[in-house]
């Protein structure tokens, strides 16, 4: 029954007591972001979780990536609040339909975004994340066919950008897939010199309009750096926590849903974690986070990869 400031005492003192280190995602409620002592997008955290000299790593996101951080750091204890945080995208593509699909184009190498289990992980060639995607795809050759999994928006975008033919896997998010045009249209009216700042999730008719497409870490960067006082967010709206502390005197407008406010594109499977299950987690030791070796070894591969070429 401890109260609400009781929980950032107690979980400093369990992470000294642990020798452990809490990584979170910009998505986090501001609480678990205040209290992280690493806040990134998908590409910063798993080079954390690889390079931290923690005993223990409690993980602040979803299950995808304190699986990332497992895979990379096998001898840590690695620690989630839920292990029920799933993601949409993770659920829109089990590992025997890529392995069919992968059957069915068997000269495609298969190039995969990092929302995703660890089985279909162990399924690919290459892993990327929205901040390293580019990059890696300008490493592969113009003749490689390629199949693009699980986020056929991410997927198209980059497509579209790199002149790529990629073939992709029908999976959304469905944070992103609920952002809608016709009220973004209607914000950019009350604010028209306000810049749009969009994550690659957005389906097309939302990022048609943003003046730049990234990373949550690149959304949060331009953010800062614009010399604009107010700027439009198309992402999961708790990344403005981070924004509204640096920068306290611009305004943040989370982009409107199809209920023309924001709050309907915050996402479910994040807000599962709280600071009562952060303390919990560090207290029992559990929910732990564990891999069958041989998934984990043939998932490390493809993560390898990604590092090594995003570096
Ligand atoms: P980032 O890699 O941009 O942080 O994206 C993670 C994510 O789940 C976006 O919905
Ligand atoms: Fe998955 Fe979308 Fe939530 Fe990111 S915002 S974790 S892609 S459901």
């Amino acid at each position: 029954n401890l109260v609400q400031t009781d929980w950032v005492q107690e979980i400093k003192r369990l992470k000294k007591e642990r020798n452990a280190v809490i990584l979170a995602h910009y998505y986090q409620t501001p609480e678990i972001q205040d209290i992280a002592d690493f806040i990134g997008d998908s590409l910063d955290l798993s080079r954390k979780a690889a390079e931290t000299d923690a005993d223990v790593i409690v993980f602040c996101g979803v299950r995808f990536m304190a699986e990332v951080a497992k895979i990379l750091s096998p001898e840590k204890t690695v620690l989630v609040p839920d292990m029920e945080a799933g993601c949409s995208l993770e659920d829109s593509c089990p590992p025997e339909d890529l392995a069919a699909f992968r059957k069915a184009h068997p000269d495609h190498i298969a190039l995969t975004y990092i929302n995703c289990s660890a089985e279909v992980k162990a399924l690919s060639d290459i892993i990327v994340t929205s901040s390293s995607a580019e990059k890696i795809l300008s490493q592969i050759p113009e003749s490689q066919p390629i199949i693009f999994a699980p986020d056929r928006n991410l997927g198209a975008w980059l497509n579209r950008k790199t002149g790529r033919d990629m073939l992709l896997w029908p999976g959304s998010c469905i944070v992103h897939e609920n952002f809608s045009e016709t009220e973004l249209l209607k914000l950019k009216q009350l604010h028209p010199n306000a810049p749009i700042a969009a994550h690659p999730e957005c389906p097309a008719a939302i990022l048609d309009h943003a003046d730049v497409v990234g990373s949550t870490r690149a959304i949060l960067e331009f953010a800062l750096k614009s010399d604009s006082d107010t700027i439009i967010v198309a992402t999961e709206p708790h990344i403005i926590h981070q924004m509204e502390k640096a920068a306290p005197h611009k305004t943040f407008i989370g982009a409107p849903g199809m209920d023309g406010n924001c709050n309907c594109n915050m996402c479910p499977y994040m807000a599962l974690n709280t600071m009562e299950k952060l303390y919990l987690a560090l207290k029992n030791k559990a929910p732990e986070v564990t891999l069958d070796e041989k998934t984990r070894l043939a998932a490390k591969k493809p993560l390898d990869k990604m590092l090594e070429m995003a570096a």
